[in-house]
Parts: C-alpha cells; structure tokens; sequence
C-alpha cells in the first residue's frame, strides 16, 4: 500500500480551532500533552518553537511541534544543533493509517535542510501502549539518557 499523503501546514487563524480538538485515545493520554498546552509553549517559545498541523487532503489529522536550536542560536549547546521532536499526536480515529510516518518521513526531510541537520532526537514516556515501537521502526536508538523518566531516542538523518 503507498504512504498516506500528508501536508506538515502552519497552524493558524483557519485551522487552529480543528488542531485543539484533535485527541489521542483517553489512555494515550499520559505519552503526550494536549495541543492547546502546545501551542501555548509554542507561543511563548516561537525563537525555536516549530508547531504544524499535519493535514490529510487539507483536514488536521494529527499535531506535531519540532525544537529547532539551530547552531548560531543563543542556546545552542557548545554552538551545535540541537533538533528535537517535542510534540507529536495523530487523532484516535486517524491512528493506523500510516500518517504518523508519514509526518516523520517530512519532518525527516526538514531537518536535513536545516543548517547542520545530521541528527533528530526525541523523547518517549515508557509503558504499556508508548510509541517507543513506532519510533524503533523508523530507526531512532536510546541514547541511554534517561530524563525525568522519558527514555531519549537519536536518529542519524
Ligand atoms: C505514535 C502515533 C503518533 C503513531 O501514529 P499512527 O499514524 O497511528 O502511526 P502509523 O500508522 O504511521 O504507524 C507506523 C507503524 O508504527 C506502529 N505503531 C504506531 N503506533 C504504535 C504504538 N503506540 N505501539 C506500537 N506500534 C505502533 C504501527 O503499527 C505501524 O507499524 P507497521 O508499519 O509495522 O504496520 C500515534 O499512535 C499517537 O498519536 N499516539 C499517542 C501519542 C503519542 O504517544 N505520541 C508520541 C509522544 S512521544
């Protein structure tokens, strides 16, 4: 079966209200914060934040919000960068169906187009139902760092 089409689409005035209502599965709850507590951090945040609807035939399906220190950002670490995926949720009705690698496969390609763009990390709360599957298969590996209880995860891109 071919991948899913899917648009990474800036959140704004016309779809921000369908991006909030967007939900996970009531016990998937505690692997991922609510997109209205994202865009909030997002707003307070927009130097490195990168929040995107992710859009199946122009609808949000699924939310996703990248951390973008680029290497000349004032809190690069030792002036390399750092890029994270901080949020990412595709709605309960939607899950399945392959958007959520799709989504990856996109945000894949705007990392390698960022200035030293060799690396993606994340992070997961580990558990009964957690995405630590979906992220192994696309090729992320623990870094062994283990903060605040969420297992941190690096893909080389
Ligand atoms: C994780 C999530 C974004 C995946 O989105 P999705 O659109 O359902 O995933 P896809 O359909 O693209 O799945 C891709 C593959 O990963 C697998 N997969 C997806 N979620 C999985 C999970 N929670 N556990 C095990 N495998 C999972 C799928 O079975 C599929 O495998 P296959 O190719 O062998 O069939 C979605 O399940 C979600 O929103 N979960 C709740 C929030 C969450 O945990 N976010 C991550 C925060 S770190």
């Amino acid at each position: 079966m071919s991948p899913p089409k899917i648009e990474l689409r800036e959140v704004t005035r016309a779809n921000v209200a369908a991006v909030v209502r967007l939900q996970t599965k009531p016990e998937q709850s505690r692997f991922v914060a609510t997109n209205a507590n994202s865009l909030a951090e997002a707003y307070v945040q927009p130097d490195r934040a990168w929040p995107r609807a992710i859009c199946a035939d122009g609808d949000p399906v699924g939310f996703l919000m990248l951390d973008l220190v680029g290497p000349d950002h004032p809190e690069a670490p030792d002036g390399r960068a750092s890029y994270f995926l901080w949020r990412l949720m595709v709605d309960a009705i939607h899950q399945g169906r392959g958007y959520g690698r799709a989504a990856m496969g996109s945000v894949f390609e705007h990392v390698r187009g960022l200035p030293d763009g060799v690396a993606l990390k994340t992070s997961y709360v580990p558990g009964d139902g957690c995405p630590e599957p979906f992220y192994r298969k696309l090729g992320f590996e623990p870094t062994g760092v283990v903060e605040d209880g969420e297992v941190e995860l690096r893909l080389a891109l």
